[in-house]
């Protein structure tokens, strides 16, 4: 019998039907489809036409827990990575709990980590399971970045695309499961990527929104580049010694879906060949906290993953935040 371990035992992924193309987004700002595909490798992203964040949660959570022929009634613990969510309170979980009919009374919370949300969900979850509290977990990357964006703002608004992701995680003392997970934190840099939002309004002040800053979210996108390259790569390296493994040894990089430069000069520093390195950007965009479950989804899907593989996640955010991931499948 191995040591616990929490175990991907379904999937699940969802993304709105309405397509935005980088033509279609030309007619919007000052781009072209040319500058958006060589800088970034995105060609469409998908926007929500009304339906909201926990909507989208909700179905990618049924996928996941159909997937895992879990029973709802045994999911005993929701964890969302979101920063988009419907309202300010209840969380989005709560809305999943109640939605799928999942157990009253268990803890469902949301965690704020931007694009590295559902690693961050994904690692609370792995230390419930191991400290043996919970048996299956529920866990959601989820973000509607259309309804955050400034559309004007051409720096930014061709970069992201709405869509959800969600896996459950279940108790295991077979071989599979999660290997070693790293999370990590750095407030000094929080004005590389952040959005106000409507926490900046000041009711009791009187004053107007136009008297704050505008809510949209807002990146210094050469920077963030940099350091996310940076952050990564040291993330890579921890969760590859903890399991004593090397870069040869992983199977398939699952990383943040952001931008395929980024994502290559990843792929370089480990000397992974191009067919080891899931990518989706190109119909997506990055779908933050949705990125990652999103393609395990679909790299599940198209039979890229076979049982045994060694996966490695690898994502970076707005805090700024960053995290890290080895899987054996
Ligand atoms: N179309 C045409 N031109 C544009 C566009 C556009 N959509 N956007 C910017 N430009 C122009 C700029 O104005 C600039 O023009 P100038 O040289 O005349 O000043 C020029 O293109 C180059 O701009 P850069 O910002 O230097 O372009 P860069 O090659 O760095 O690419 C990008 C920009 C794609 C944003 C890149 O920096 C990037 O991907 N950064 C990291 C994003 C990321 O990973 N974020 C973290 C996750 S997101 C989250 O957590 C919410």
């Amino acid at each position: 019998m191995h040591t616990l371990k929490s175990k991907f035992t379904g999937c699940g992924s969802y993304v709105p039907p309405t397509v935005v193309t980088n033509h279609d987004l030309a007619k919007l700002v000052d781009t072209t489809d040319h500058w958006i595909r060589e800088r970034t490798g995105i060609k469409e992203r998908r926007v929500t036409s009304g339906e909201k964040t926990s909507d989208a949660a909700i179905k990618a959570g049924k996928f996941a827990l159909k997937a895992s022929g879990i029973n709802p009634k045994d999911i005993d613990l929701v964890i969302t990575g979101t920063v988009t969510p419907d309202m300010v309170f209840p969380s989005v979980s709560c809305l999943v709990q109640k939605e799928l009919g999942l157990t009253p009374g268990i803890p469902a919370f949301d965690v704020s980590a931007a694009c590295s949300g559902f690693l961050f969900a994904a690692d609370i979850a792995d230390k419930y399971i191991k400290s043996g509290t919970v048996k299956n977990a529920l866990v959601i990357g989820v973000d509607l970045f259309s309804t955050i964006v400034d559309w004007k703002d051409r720096s930014t608004c061709v970069l992201f695309g709405d869509g959800a992701g969600a896996a459950v995680l279940s108790a295991s003392h077979g071989k599979s499961g999660i290997l070693s997970s790293r999370i990590h934190s750095d407030g000094r840099y929080w004005e590389m990527l952040y959005a106000p939002g409507k926490f900046s309004f000041n009711a009791f002040n009187k004053k107007s929104v136009a008297e704050t800053e505008a809510p949209y979210l807002k990146m210094k996108g050469n920077e963030t580049f940099k350091i996310a390259v940076r952050t990564m790569g040291q993330a890579i390296k921890e969760v590859l010694a903890d399991s004593a493994l090397a870069p040869s040894d992983v199977s398939l990089l699952i990383p943040h879906q952001a931008n395929m430069r980024i994502i290559n000069a990843i792929r370089e520093r480990l000397l992974l060949p191009e067919e080891k390195v899931f990518t989706n950007l190109e119909k997506y965009g990055n779908t933050s906290a949705g990125s990652i479950p999103i393609a395990l989804d679909e790299a599940v899907k198209e039979g890229r993953i076979k049982q045994g593989d060694i996966l490695l996640f690898v994502a970076f955010g707005g805090g700024l935040t960053w995290a890290s991931q080895i899987v054996r499948w």
